[in-house]
């Protein structure tokens, strides 16, 4: 399936695809990017997003607070609440998205809308129309808008338990991984709280650690190109629990990838006002690491890549 749909705003043209698991995802022009990895966008919301999240630690809890950050189509939280169903866990529910266009249009579509039960689809919808749901004594509020702005919309004393966070890439979006916004999100959380991507960038991963979090990283997917690490669990330690070295999906850092946080790859992207552009960001990112004394991201690849596709072990 392809096609594409509209245009002119901050995604630019947004073409609708089958990815391999069958469920329906979109291409931005303007970022240059897919909205879900090659495994699938219904794969990677339970992979990368639900099943670390280990749900099952919040029954028995009165309140589970989470934020998705570019909620897009919809599927992390879809599958997060539908994972939930028939659980008296109530939700407290905030997302940030700034463009209208892909909720909408996945709710266009009857593959999309077959995947997610009654309960759901209603919750999606009346995100949609109304920017906000209630469900029992469940709720939830999306923002729209630049995150890094409406993030401040959200209630000072909130602290999340689950933050999802699904931004395209560091290279092409790199506003939403800056070491300020990062920072931000890992405040809001609460004590064992969980940051989830599926980056696992060093730069991310060393901004992330700077913030207090600890880091694990997740494990690829069947369907998904094998590679060294398929994202990043970063876990607010809480003072009365000790915190899991390994988990469903999840691993330590191997030496490898605790290398890779010493190399120049690691060098933040920077966006002290909360309003630079892309081009700024990438621009000053440049010019750090041309200064700066760590190893070469080369020589590391040289260290540990061996197989001909360039993938390192
Ligand atoms: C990879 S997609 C997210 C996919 C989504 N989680 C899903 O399951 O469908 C990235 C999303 O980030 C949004 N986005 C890009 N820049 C943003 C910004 N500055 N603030 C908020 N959202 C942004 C895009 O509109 C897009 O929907």
């Amino acid at each position: 399936m392809s096609g594409c749909i509209a245009e002119s705003l901050p995604l630019g043209t947004l073409s609708a695809y089958a990815t391999a698991d069958g469920s329906f995802s979109l291409y931005s022009s303007h970022f240059n990017e897919a909205f879900h990895s090659s495994a699938g966008a219904l794969t990677e919301a339970h992979a990368k997003f639900v099943d670390p999240a280990q749900l099952e630690r919040f029954s028995g809890s009165k309140q589970l607070r989470v934020l998705d950050v570019c909620v897009g189509l919809g599927y992390n939280s879809a599958a997060l609440i539908d994972a939930l169903q028939g659980n008296s866990i109530s939700l407290q529910w905030f997302g940030l998205e700034l463009d209208h266009r892909p909720l909408t249009m996945a709710l266009q579509q009857s593959s999309f809308k077959t995947i997610w039960s009654p309960q759901v689809l209603t919750i999606l919808e009346r995100i949609r129309d109304c920017n906000s749901w209630r469900e029992g004594t469940s709720n939830g509020t999306l923002f729209w808008g630049d995150a890094r702005q409406k993030l401040n919309w959200l209630p000072n004393d909130l602290k999340i338990d689950l933050i999802l966070m699904d931004a395209f890439s560091p290279s092409c979006c790199p506003q939403l991984w800056s070491d300020e916004f990062l920072t931000a999100l890992a405040r809001k959380l609460a004590p064992g709280g969980r940051l989830l991507t599926y980056c696992r960038a060093a730069a991310v991963r060393a901004s992330l650690r700077r913030a207090g979090l600890q880091l694990r990283s997740l494990l690829t997917v069947p369907g998904e190109r094998q590679g060294w690490s398929a994202g990043t669990l970063a876990i607010l330690p809480d003072q009365h629990e000790a915190t899991s070295s390994q988990g469903p999906n999840w691993q330590p850092l191997s030496l490898m990838e605790e290398e890779h946080l010493l190399t120049r790859a690691a060098i933040p992207y920077r966006d002290p006002s909360g309003q630079a552009t892309v081009e700024e960001i990438i621009k000053r990112r440049r010019e750090e690491q041309r200064e700066c004394k760590m190893e070469s991201t080369n020589a590391w690849k040289r260290r540990w890549c061996r197989n001909r596709t360039g993938e390192c072990q």
